[in-house]
């Protein structure tokens, strides 16, 4: 069975984990920043030293391609993404990008003559710096108005970092694909969750991605003087922002177990000693694997800002900023994933996916799945983000037999 050349993967990952690297040891590349733009072109640079065509859709979706010979060959897409969250981990989208190039790295020297084409793709803007799976969406054809509208990164941020990245955002939806044209999708990712290291389990074949909404809320009371104002004459924001940050905690907790959801800044204006906050910046998310949990979750979050706000004689803004749906991954990729990994020695077992992916957007118009290696403590989003060579390895090897599979099912098909 063909192996990835580990020693080029792992000097690739070495070389990536570079760019932007931070000094505790993690990678700042959120997107559209310098060291983001610079690890997008180092990829395509890498791509067409192995003698790969690449391309950049209107998206700034990147890729390195592997031609079929065949006329109307599909695209087997396999990828994931180079931006990061602020001051995150060297492994998340990194380690499917790379696996993917060296995917088709190995494919081309081993001269194979593919029924399909084979694309890695480094995704636009997946950890939502300006929208949220912004290249997959485009891709899927499910960016729309609204979405750009009312971005999670705000406006001005998404008009300056499509700018930085050189894109226009009247052209962002040309880079639709006709589903037609697709064979497929795969992704490799770190867990980012305990699992498979507790399981002592190799590979992870994900069954499905939870769906998440967010929304931004604006707490505004009265800015006054904290020396002269009596406690009891304030409408402090600051105080209807925590009071609701706790409920939160409280009420999913108690009333939505398996559900998840996260205040993940609070930020008060004018932010001094000496001044009742007049304002308080609330960025709220939350995620279910099923659609109904996450009405009833924005329901009653929405509800508890509302009472929190009236508490404390504060006017609230809410606005909705970002909505992934729940998906299904195929199980025809996923028995085939399970299928080469056994092959290959190694254990596996199935779980769904607390984090969100490229793939969820994918999986809308293309049968898609994903392959997840073990992170140690199950950490992520952080400097300390860490897997063992030995599982990338094994990851990599998972993808690179997987293709292979898809690529011999699809000859078959053309016989
Ligand atoms: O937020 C997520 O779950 C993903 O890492 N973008
Ligand atoms: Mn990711
Ligand atoms: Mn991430």
């Amino acid at each position: 069975m063909l192996q990835v050349d580990v020693d080029r993967l792992r000097a690739d990952f070495e070389a990536l984990a570079s760019i932007g690297a931070t000094p505790d040891g993690g990678v700042d590349r959120t997107t559209s920043n310098d060291a983001h733009l610079a690890a997008r072109n180092w990829f395509l640079g890498r791509a067409k030293e192995a003698g790969l065509d690449t391309s950049i859709d209107p998206a700034g979706n990147h890729s390195a391609l592997l031609l079929s010979g065949s006329e109307h060959a599909r695209t087997l897409l396999l990828g994931s993404h180079l931006d990061s969250v602020p001051n995150g981990g060297n492994y998340d989208g990194a380690l499917g990008v790379l696996a993917a190039l060296e995917t088709l790295r190995v494919a081309s020297e081993a001269g194979i003559e593919l029924p399909i084409t084979l694309e890695a793709i480094d995704f636009t803007d997946e950890e939502g710096t300006l929208v949220g799976l912004l290249g997959s969406w485009a891709l899927a054809g499910m960016l729309t108005d609204e979405v750009l509208a009312s971005p999670r990164g705000g406006v001005e941020g998404l008009r300056d970092g499509l700018a930085r990245a050189g894109l226009e955002p009247a052209r962002l939806i040309e880079a639709r694909r006709d589903p037609s044209s697709l064979a497929g999708y795969l992704e490799l990712h770190i867990e980012q969750g305990p699992v498979l290291e507790r399981e002592q389990v190799d590979i992870g074949v994900v069954t499905g991605i939870v769906g998440s909404r967010s929304f931004r809320l604006r707490f505004r009371g009265t800015r006054s003087h904290a020396g002269t104002t009596p406690m009891d004459a304030r409408r402090d924001a600051a105080v209807g922002a925590s009071r609701f940050a706790a409920g939160v905690r409280e009420v999913v907790v108690r009333d939505f177990p398996g559900c998840v959801a996260t205040v993940g800044d609070i930020r008060v204006e004018p932010g001094a000693f000496n001044v009742v906050p007049g304002q308080a910046f609330v960025k709220l998310e939350f995620r279910s694997q099923e659609e109904e949990q996450l009405d009833r979750l924005e329901d009653t979050l929405l509800s508890l800002a509302r009472l929190e706000a009236e508490r404390e004689g504060l006017w609230l803004d809410v606005d909705p900023v970002g909505r992934w749906t729940a998906v299904v991954l195929d199980p025809g990729l996923r028995s085939t994933i399970a299928a080469v990994t056994a092959a290959l020695g190694l254990s596996s077992l199935e779980l769904p996916s607390g984090a969100g992916h490229d793939a969820q957007a994918l999986a809308t118009v293309t049968r898609s799945a994903m392959i997840f290696v073990p992170s140690a403590g199950g950490l992520s989003h952080d400097p300390g983000e860490h897997t063992a060579w030995r599982d990338c390895v094994n990851g990599a090897n998972v993808l690179l037999a997987t293709v292979l599979e898809v690529a011999r099912a699809a000859n078959e098909l053309l016989v």
